[in-house]
């Protein structure tokens, strides 16, 4: 597949070019056969386009970049055939430029905390079954993600999985971990990370509870301690994972086996995703993966049982923090509605 140069030039100004350089983005080439319609994201490296083919009216996501992608490409091609996954369809280079043409997506679940500021009980364990799957694919084909965060994880509205994007820094089976420490996932690495030690599968699986957490609960305990210390960080995750209260979390199971399985085998997803099932039964959810954002008036139909749960939890180190580590410190849990709870001083 070639670029067209005349396109490209009319695309962009050279003040623009400039520009872009000036950012450390790429210079953004129109792909042969394709129509650029709007750029879907901006990022440190690179940006992501809404395209169209020409010829077969398909939609397409174009990831362009100055940083070489091939690697990420290699690994989408690996994983073509995961539950949850997209369609990589091809890699290409024009000048500094590298671009990836991938099946397009929907919204990724930052953009979508952000319209609903909280996911209810029954999206949240939904989400957690769906990437609990798609994990469970990518781990047997021996690849580890290592960047599961909000903005990396997509909907689809033809089908009700939720797909994991951005496999920009993640690892063959055989590799090892890069000496560079990536520190973009702060909020969301797990405590290996934190600890510079070599990153396994089961690491996947304790981002995703983070992300979780923070979809459920509109924030992390640790947001307001990003560009702190990364050690207090580290410590408020330890404290949140030794909380009691963690098990009032409706995506309690995770947590459970993440501290079950800390060896660098890859874990039985299976145990875990019958784990959370059970979650929606104790709370009488029928899996039929109808996402908060998909269908509201069925959400207000659903029976609720008002009640509000006490809790209590081990002392925070960080006393005069307390207040704002919700999850762990003592009170109670309401129920607000059939979809959510508060958590009560
Ligand atoms: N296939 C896609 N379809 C639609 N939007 C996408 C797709 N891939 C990425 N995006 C959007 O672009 C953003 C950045 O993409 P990503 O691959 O994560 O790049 P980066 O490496 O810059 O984080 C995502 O958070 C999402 O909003
Ligand atoms: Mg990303």
């Amino acid at each position: 597949m070639k670029l067209s140069q005349q396109q490209s030039s009319t695309f962009l100004e050279t003040r623009e070019k400039k520009a872009a350089y000036a950012l450390n983005q790429p210079v953004i080439y129109p792909v042969d056969g394709y129509k650029l319609l709007n750029e879907l994201s901006i990022g440190g490296f690179g940006c992501v386009y809404k395209a169209i083919q020409m010829k077969t009216n398909k939609l397409v996501a174009i990831k362009y970049s100055k940083e070489n992608m091939e690697k990420e490409f290699k690994i989408m091609n690996q994983l073509q055939n995961c539950q949850g996954v997209p369609q990589a369809y091809y890699f290409g280079q024009l000048n500094n430029t590298y671009y990836i043409i991938m099946e397009f997506l929907n919204e990724d679940m930052l953009t979508i905390l952000t319209r609903l500021k909280y996911f209810s009980i029954k999206t949240i364990i939904f989400v957690a079954i769906k990437v609990i799957q798609a994990l469970s694919e990518i781990h047997k084909s021996g690849i580890r993600h290592r960047d599961i965060k909000p903005q990396n994880l997509m909907t689809k509205y033809s089908d009700s999985n939720i797909y994991l994007i951005d496999f920009g820094i993640s690892l063959f089976q055989n590799d090892s971990q890069p000496d560079k420490y990536v520190d973009g996932t702060i909020l969301y690495d797990p405590r290996i990370v934190h600890r510079r030690q070599e990153y396994r599968f089961i690491d996947d699986i304790e981002m995703t509870g983070y992300c979780l957490v923070e979809l459920f609960k509109g924030q992390l305990p640790w947001q307001k301690y990003i560009g702190g210390r990364e050690s207090r960080i580290m410590q408020m995750k330890q404290e949140f994972l030794d909380a009691k209260s963690i098990n009032q979390f409706p995506i309690y199971p995770i947590f459970q086996f993440v501290l079950q399985n800390q060896n660098n085998d890859i874990p039985d997803h299976n145990i875990l995703i019958n784990k959370l099932r059970k979650m929606l039964q104790s709370y009488n959810i029928i899996e039929d993966y109808i996402y908060d954002w998909s269908c509201n008036e069925l959400i207000t139909t659903h029976q609720f049982k008002p009640r509000t749960i006490s809790f209590q939890s081990q002392k925070s180190n960080f006393q005069d923090e307390k207040q704002d580590l919700n999850i762990a410190s003592e009170g109670k849990i309401q129920f607000v509605n059939d979809q959510s709870y508060k958590f009560m001083k």
